[in-house]
């Protein structure tokens, strides 16, 4: 094939997203907990371009703090690209453009989703042609919420978080999501749970090494009942979000008295994901939560994963 059938840009979309119910079982020896977690994908989304080079390199906009993105190898967009070229014997370069909706370290997996669309842009780009199968395999070497943002709509995700089963969802859920300046680290909050279950005896028995996300909550995706799903959605990051950021806690009880039918912290945090009945009311909840002064966004999910816009 000759050179020119590839693309000299390729434009991929990859969505954020929110854990609906994340459980977490104990630490592996790796560092990674053992996960029981339903993602949705969320109509906000990360956008990365990706242009044929020779070395690699990556610019980051639409985000407040530039310095909150690393350009190096840290990013893992770069991780990413550099990737697929280890593993396919491409010898060429990419520059990637990231245009950032998704709030940095904000609990949404907006790097991740990043990681993605540079794996999908990268493929079309380079013509490596990879596989589905191959494609997740690499996304799982890069990060636990990478696989997802390939695959987006409603999934169970067990093991690290990178073993995806689709999960039936009918219909559209709205949330609203209230964002925050500064963002939590992942593996910090992780830690102090581990922490925080050690010092308060608050599981009976250790930490399970593998669970299940109840049925409950899968019955509800599956009815495309927001008053089902909320009475369960649960994060267990929650509480030790909530201790590193206490002012959390203020932010659910507002979404909950501008008519908000369940609050959450989403991942790891510090953003908190409002379920609403409708659309209106979840207009009304966002009008509601700016006017006291928040950055609040109305999305809903399930929407699909990692695509290509244009090539
Ligand atoms: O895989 P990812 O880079 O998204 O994970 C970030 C961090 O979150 C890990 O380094 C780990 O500290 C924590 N984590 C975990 N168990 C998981 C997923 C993430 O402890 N299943």
């Amino acid at each position: 094939m000759s050179l020119a059938a590839f693309p000299e840009a390729v434009h991929v979309r990859a969505p954020g997203k929110i854990n609906v119910y994340l459980g977490v079982g104990a630490r592996h020896d790796d560092g990674y907990h053992a996960l029981a977690t339903v993602f949705q994908a969320v109509s906000l989304y990360e956008d990365v371009i990706a242009r044929a080079d020779d070395d690699f390199s990556l610019s980051v906009s639409g985000v407040a703090d530039p310095a909150s993105v690393p350009l190096d190898d840290r990013n893992l967009a770069m991780r990413a690209a550099k990737l697929l070229a280890t593993a396919t014997g491409y010898t060429g370069g990419v520059h990637l453009e990231i245009r950032k909706s998704v709030p940095v370290a904000g609990g949404m997996g907006g790097g991740s989703a990043d990681a993605a669309a540079a794996l999908v842009a990268c493929d079309a780009l380079w013509g490596t042609g990879l596989s589905p199968h191959r494609m997740h395999e690499l996304a799982a070497r890069l990060g636990a919420d990478v696989p997802f943002a390939l695959h987006g709509g409603t999934a169970v995700g067990t093991g690290r978080g990178d073993q995806l089963n689709p999960a039936l969802a009918r219909g559209r859920f709205d949330w609203v999501l209230v964002t925050s300046d500064e963002g939590l680290s992942t593996p910090a909050i992780y830690s102090r749970l581990d922490v925080h279950r050690a010092e308060s005896g608050a599981l009976a028995d250790d930490p399970p090494l593998s669970l299940d996300v109840p049925i409950t909550v899968l019955q509800a995706l599956r009815a495309g009942d927001p008053h089902s799903l909320a009475a369960c959605m649960y994060n267990d990051l929650e509480v030790p979000a909530l201790l590193e950021r206490p002012t959390l806690d203020d932010i659910i009880n507002e979404g909950l008295r501008a008519g908000a039918l369940s609050g959450i912290v989403s991942g790891s945090g510090p953003t908190v994901a409002f379920l609403c009945e409708t659309p209106e009311i979840a207009q009304l909840v966002q009008n509601e939560l700016a006017v006291s002064g928040r950055t609040a966004l109305h999305v809903h999910g399930p929407v699909p994963g990692a695509r290509i816009i244009s090539a």
